[in-house]
């Protein structure tokens, strides 16, 4: 099955869909398309050319004094803009409030950034070509008993949509790829983390989903072959999604802003819909 798409009204609406939650947690894509998320005259420039360094991908706050990495301007424009990151993590904070009121109180906000370049189709390197369908997985930052959503929304001024691909269910592709994934070793995550080569003790989940990861994105059958489907979010769109467990590829687009929030498993409201529930059971025990 390919990923929905579930449009949403501004009641909370959608048709044929009896719980937001538990379709977003089913892995769908919750697509908004008119919440207001307004811009001042003074930041309008912000969508008319990249307020960026140019060394990051993206320009970002993080943590609770909400310092802005990765900016470029004059110093009254990069507080604005972080003034405008600001408002938009309150923005998508009130979204989880309103429309997945299930994790209001267990989400924690993470990373806000401001993405004003388009999609980097330099092929760098298979593994950072995030045009290729894959679940998203930090090697450096272990995950563990967590679940990775996010709230993207298109800034883009000219009319030009956001394009991914999404492809089908986790279930269905872990099928395929967990055989040919290596054995987990306890030992050699207890290294990386003495080496600090991560931040904390890679867990097998971890370990899964990075191989998965690249298992995916080195594919290339895989890669044109697999079921999937195109998607475009035009400007003013808000799509909400757990992007560790909804294949998908950014194929294009420019100025966009997104929001990571993190959520226990053990906070959804289907636990054995997560991705790591979903392993264990395709691997028939629980994970190290
Ligand atoms: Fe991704």
């Amino acid at each position: 099955m390919i990923s929905p798409i579930v449009s949403v009204s501004r009641e909370g609406r959608a048709p044929g869909v009896a719980s937001l939650v538990e379709a977003l947690e089913g892995g769908a894509v919750l697509m908004f398309p008119g919440l207001d998320f307004p811009f001042s005259p003074f930041e309008e420039r912000f969508v008319e050319r990249p307020f960026a360094d140019g060394k990051a991908k993206n320009v970002n706050i993080r943590g609770g004094a909400a310092e802005l990495r990765g900016a470029s301007g004059s110093a009254e424009e990069q507080e604005a803009l972080r003034q405008l990151l600001i408002r938009y993590r309150r923005f998508a904070e009130g979204l989880i409030d309103r429309y997945l009121p299930a994790y209001t109180g267990k989400v924690a906000l993470a990373g806000t950034s401001y993405r004003p370049f388009d999609v980097d189709r330099r092929k760098l390197s298979w593994r950072r070509d995030d045009t290729r369908l894959h679940v998203d997985a930090f090697p450096s930052n272990p995950i563990g008993e967590k679940r990775i959503l996010r709230v993207f929304r298109n800034i883009n001024p000219k009319g030009e949509p956001r394009r991914w691909r999404v492809g089908e269910d986790f279930g269905s592709m872990a099928e395929k790829f967990l055989p040919r994934l290596p054995g987990y070793s306890p030992l050699s995550a207890r290294l990386l983390a003495a080496l600090r080569v991560t931040k904390a003790r890679r867990s097998e989940y971890d370990h899964l989903m990075l191989h998965l990861h690249d298992a995916l994105k080195r594919d290339m059958e895989y890669q044109a072959k697999a079921p999937q489907a195109d998607v475009h979010f035009a400007p003013g769109q808000t799509w909400v999604t757990f992007s560790d467990l909804v294949m998908h590829g950014a194929m294009g687009g420019q100025y966009m802003l997104e929001q990571t929030a993190y959520l226990p498993v053990a906070a959804q409201v289907h636990p054995e819909k997560s991705p790591q529930r979903i392993l264990a059971a395709k691997l028939g025990r629980p994970l190290q």
